[in-house]
């Protein structure tokens, strides 16, 4: 093969890469209800905007070098908030998964589910699954959709298959260890978060991914979440770049 065509066919690193890149990063959305405020409208109004944002999120993924990204986009203490906002949240989830589908696919984007589905709507459910088999072969990116989800309901929920794999003989007590229950966790397939960001100023992780988090860095940021930019997420990533992970170990 002659050394132009050679050319051709390496692929071109995008020059936005950032050096250190995080490669898994997990985000906590939040600030949208205060955004609305702020501008004298509705709730939902910022919750709107707010998943406008998540596609300009997605995208810079590739280009920074991150994998996987896993967003918190409902908890399960959620269903605290009126009738009003959580029905206008689950209709814009139905909506956002409807008008994101070709997009995603197109991108290469490989989209999973974590929470529990039991409280959702049928038509929801339908929807998730719809969206998570149109991509089941994308390989680059993969975004993690946190709905209906709480850590702390995610580890009852593992424990509760772990102990029936236990009662059935399946699995042996004396072998359970760190490693075992991380397999039962909705995250299963996926690698612990490296950086977890949380918007609007919060210093708390509300839930989110307790046992995955457990060496994660972290950044609290004051942007509430519908001003949240490509610029400042690939700022924080580069910021990772520069962190000294050292995971309980002394560096020699
Ligand atoms: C985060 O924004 C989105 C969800 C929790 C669904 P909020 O709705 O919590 O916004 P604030 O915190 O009230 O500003
Ligand atoms: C966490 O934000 C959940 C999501 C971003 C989906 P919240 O706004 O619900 O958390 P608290 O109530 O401030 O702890
Ligand atoms: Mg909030």
């Amino acid at each position: 093969m002659e050394p132009a065509e050679k050319a051709t066919t390496t692929p071109v690193p995008s020059p936005d890469r950032v050096e250190g890149c995080p490669a898994h990063v997990a985000i906590i959305m939040d600030g949208n209800g205060r955004w609305a405020t702020q501008r004298g409208r509705p709730r939902l109004f910022g919750h709107h905007a707010g998943a406008k944002r998540v596609r300009e999120i997605v995208e810079a993924c590739p280009d920074f070098g991150v994998k996987y990204l896993t967003i918190f986009a409902f908890s399960t203490e959620n269903w605290k908030r009126t009738q009003v906002e959580v029905a206008g949240l689950m209709t814009l989830f139905r909506r956002y998964i409807t008008k994101e589908t070709r997009h995603l696919r197109e991108r290469g984007v490989r989209v999973r589910f974590i929470g529990d589905r039991v409280r959702l709507d049928e038509k929801l459910i339908r929807l998730m699954n719809e969206l998570e088999e149109a991509t089941a072969h994308n390989t680059n990116v993969h975004l993690t959709i946190a709905l209906n989800y709480g850590g702390r309901d995610e580890v009852a929920r593992a424990t509760q298959r772990l102990a029936m794999d236990v009662a059935s003989g399946r699995l042996d007590p004396d072998s359970v260890d760190e490693e075992t229950l991380p397999r039962y966790l909705d995250t299963y397939v996926l690698p612990d978060p490296d950086l977890v960001i949380r918007t609007s100023g919060e210093a708390r992780i509300s839930n989110f991914l307790l046992w995955q988090s457990a060496y994660a860095e972290y950044e609290f940021i004051d942007t509430l979440w519908p001003d949240f930019t490509r610029a400042e997420f690939g700022a924080l990533c580069a910021s990772y770049g520069g962190r000294d992970r050292r995971f309980g170990a002394v560096k020699t």
